[in-house]
This record gives C-alpha cells, sequence and structure tokens, in this order.
C-alpha cells in the first residue's frame, strides 16, 4: 500500500516536471520520498536553482511562501496549507509597521520563520544558518537592528556579533519544550556524547549545548565530527536524517516531547492529492511578492 503511494507520487511527479522539497523535521517516510531534504536556507537555495515546473513543498508554509518568493514562475504545491508555523504569526505586518514609524531609523532582520508580508517590511532576511553572518555582514555597529520574530535566535546571534539588537518576543513552542534540566539529565546518561542544539532553544538550554546550530549545521557537525554519541535539542524528526545518514553514530532526543504538530501535516496522502489534483498552490499578492523577494534575496547574495 505504502509502496503503491510512493509509486503514484513518482509517477506523477515525473509527468508534471515536480520536484519534492522537504524539511528536515517532516515524517521519516515524506523524508524518504524526497528530491531534496535539508534546513531552511538549503531548501530555500534550491528552490532557487531547481529545473522543475513544480514544487512540492513539504514543510511548514512560511517555508513554502519563500519557495514561491524565490521561484514566482513556478507552481508552488503544499500538501496541507494549514501547516502554519505558531512563531512566524507572532509578528504582523501591521505591528511591525508601527514599530517602524516610531523608530524610523531602525533596521529590521527577518528570521525567514515569518510571513510575506513581514518579509516585504524588513530590510533583509536570514535563517538560523546565518543569521551570525548576516548581522555582522549586512549592518553597522551603530545601527539599531530589530531582529524578529525569535527573541532566542536574536538573543544567540547577538551574543556571537557586536551589534546592537532590540527583540521582538516571539518564539517556537516546539523549542520551547526542551528544558534545561533534559539536558542535564541527558548529559547524565550520556557522558561521551556531544550536544547539539537549535538556537530557537531558550539561552539556558544553548549555553549547556557544544554546539547551537541550525538543522543543516547539526547534520553537517555529526558527519564530519569524530564523536560517536549525540544528544539533539531540537524538533525530533531530526534525529531520523541523522539515524539514516550516520548508521554507525547514535542520536538521542533532548525531549521526546519536541514535536512540531504542524511539520507532522504532511502525509503521502496529502502530496499524492495535492500532485493529482495540483491543489492548494501558494500564491501571492504582486506588490507583496516583489517586497519581499527584495529582502530574500539580498540574504541570498550573502549567502
Ligand atoms: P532550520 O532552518 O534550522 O531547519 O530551522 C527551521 C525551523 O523552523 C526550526 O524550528
Ligand atoms: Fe515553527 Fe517551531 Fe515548528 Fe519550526 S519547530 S516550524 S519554528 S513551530
Amino acid at each position: 500500500m505504502l509502496m503503491d503511494i510512493k509509486e503514484k507520487i513518482q509517477k506523477l511527479k515525473n509527468q508534471k516536471n515536480a520536484v519534492i522539497l522537504v524539511h528536515n523535521y517532516q515524517l521519516p517516510e515524506i523524508q524518504d520520498i524526497a528530491d531534496y531534504r535539508g534546513d531552511s536556507l538549503g531548501l530555500s537555495l534550491e528552490a532557487s536553482r531547481t529545473k522543475a515546473d513544480v514544487i512540492v513543498f513539504c514543510g511548514v508554509y512560511f517555508m513554502a511562501e519563500t519557495a514561491k518568493i524565490i521561484s514566482p514562475e513556478k507552481v508552488v504545491l503544499i500538501p496541507d496549507r494549514n501547516a502554519g508555523c505558531p512563531m512566524a504569526n507572532m509578528i504582523t505586518a501591521e505591528q511591525l509597521k508601527k514599530i517602524k514609524q516610531k523608530h524610523p531609523t531602525m533596521k529590521t532582520l527577518c528570521y525567514v520563520n515569518s510571513s510575506a508580508e513581514v518579509k516585504a517590511e524588513s530590510d533583509i532576511c536570514c535563517t538560523s544558518a546565518n543569521a551570525v553572518m548576516i548581522a555582522e555582514k549586512a549592518f553597522n555597529k551603530t545601527d539599531k537592528i530589530m531582529f524578529i520574530p525569535d527573541r532566542h535566535l536574536a538573543h544567540y546571534a547577538s551574543t556571537k556579533v557586536d551589534r546592537q539588537f532590540s527583540f521582538w518576543p516571539g518564539y517556537c513552542p516546539t523549542h520551547a519544550r526542551i528544558l534545561p534540566e533534559y539536558i542535564r539529565k541527558k548529559k547524565a546518561e550520556h557522558p561521551e556524547a556531544i550536544v547539539l542544539v537549535h538556537p530557537e532553544c531558550s539561552q539556558e538550554v544553548v549555553d549547556l549545548a557544544d554546539q547551537a546550530l541550525s538543522t543543516g549545521g547539526m547534520s553537517r557537525f555529526v558527519k564530519e565530527s569524530e564523536h560517536q554519541e549525540f544528544i539533539i535539542g531540537t524538533e525530533t524528526g531530526m534525529l531520523y536524517r541523522l539515524a539514516q545518514d550516520n548508521p554507525d553514530k547514535k542520536f538521542y532526543a533532548a525531549a521526546d516531547i519536541a514535536v512540531c504538530p504542524n511539520m507532522k501535516k504532511i502525509t503521502l496522502d496529502k502530496v499524492l492529492k495535492s500532485l493529482e489534483l495540483m491543489k492548494d498552490e501558494v500564491t501571492l499578492p504582486e506588490t507583496t511578492l516583489k517586497r519581499a523577494q527584495k529582502s530574500i534575496q539580498r540574504m541570498i547574495e550573502y549567502a
């Protein structure tokens, strides 16, 4: 049955010249059908490079929207348009406009986990993989930077680069479930293990880790590391990818409850339906798309 669905997806994909882009947090069976699997930055770059006519985006809505902004000439499908990111909804374009009116000289650095409308109001975008580099290259020491919407990634960047940040109080509810005491407990259980956490985790969790990395950064780090055991402080879907790529190494979830329900909304059935009916296409008003494109394009140029 599973094979049946996978074969049907493969067939339709070839017929429609489609590509399946998959985020590292997706369900194992979705990761298995990926043409490309990666973090937000990698997926954005892949969306800009692909020769396909259709992108089936298996991730959350802002990621599919980013693919559309980067490749407006392509059809971008999201198999479940209710797969949102709560953090991305923690700031609206109206709220950002108000801040800009109040502080007209303030610059805006916008985490890619945001709506197209918010990106359109921002100076430049970043992902967790390049936030520190973008803050350093795109801004001067005298610039006042409003980092939206993730306060934890903003804090992490502020400890790595000498720039003036203001923090918006957004956060990821899934990473908030990873508590410092869980990391301490796992470290005691696996004293040889290296601790890798996502910079969306709280400062206390990041302080207990050996490295704070994007999901793509974790993937590279583990591959290149001589260590054999890793405690992984991010959404648990990441462990499937790590175990697949590194069958000889051991991985322990910092918190089994760190599951992003929205990431898990994409199923094989929905991918098949989406391709069959070409449904749930991501569309954007032209002006929003063009303005959001500028802030993403600026990021890609630095990347
Ligand atoms: P990455 O860009 O590191 O994959 O992170 C995306 C995300 O939503 C983390 O919660
Ligand atoms: Fe959004 Fe958090 Fe889910 Fe990432 S893990 S998509 S930041 S809710």
